[in-house]
């Protein structure tokens, strides 16, 4: 299987999510999506994930989704907070320890598994970002995404071979973990990404943001 995570950030109006599951839904009934080789996942902003819920419903495309990020708390006095017991009837994956959130959040060593074990004890799948090998990972988690810093946002990604290195590495600590990619991903160069021995997936931003662009990213992963 491979993995197409569209992180969606802080991004969209609900009108430009309806526009955009229009759009996607044009493009992707006149192309290649095989649900069986491919999962795609996109990763909207809280507010719009009941929005995206009915509109997968009655479109009825084959896209998971996922939240970008979750209280380290039960539910309880934590204003502000969304938990994963609201999001497992939504979502089936978070986004943990993005490095926005680790940069403008101040998110933490202490707090990341914290939001992994609420996320787990609801039975949600933690996408746990990294920035490099070294990066500490949370006991239980499997979805590993590496997302070096200078990738981000900037047009330069690193080299598959590089990512696929760290993916070795990542692979050799947990057996039997997915690992992922982010970091200016784009159609272009998907592929070289997913050809990787050790790199199981992907995590486009910008490129996810653009329905013909993600559609086009999942054409070309199920046409490996
Ligand atoms: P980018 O973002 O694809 O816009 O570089 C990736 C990410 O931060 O997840």
């Amino acid at each position: 299987m491979k993995y197409i995570l569209g992180n969606w950030k802080s991004n969209k109006s609900a009108e430009e999510v309806k526009d955009w599951f229009i759009k996607f839904g044009k493009y992707i009934a006149g192309h290649k999506f095989d649900t069986v080789k491919t999962e795609a996942v996109i990763f909207p902003p809280f507010i719009h994930l009941q929005l995206c819920v009915g509109l997968l419903q009655k479109m009825k495309l084959p896209l998971k989704l996922g939240a970008q990020n979750v209280s380290a708390f039960h539910e309880g006095a934590y204003t502000g907070e969304v938990t994963a017991k609201m999001l497992r009837s939504v979502t089936k994956y978070v986004i943990i320890g993005h490095s926005e959130r680790r940069k403008y959040f101040h998110e933490e060593d202490q707090i990341l598994p914290e939001k992994v074990k609420r996320t787990l004890e609801s039975g949600i799948i933690p996408v746990y970002c990294i920035q490099d090998e070294k990066t500490y990972i949370p006991q239980g988690v499997k979805f590993v995404a590496y997302e070096p810093v200078f990738a981000i946002g900037s047009g330069t990604p690193d080299s598959p071979q590089n990512a696929d290195s760290v993916g070795r590495v990542v692979k050799s600590k947990i057996p039997d973990s997915i690992f992922i990619y982010g970091g200016s991903v784009t159609p272009v160069n998907i592929t070289g990404f997913l050809v990787s021995p050790n790199i199981d997936g992907v995590l486009p931003g910008k490129a996810s943001l653009d329905p013909l662009v993600f559609g086009e990213m999942i054409s070309n992963a199920s046409s490996i």
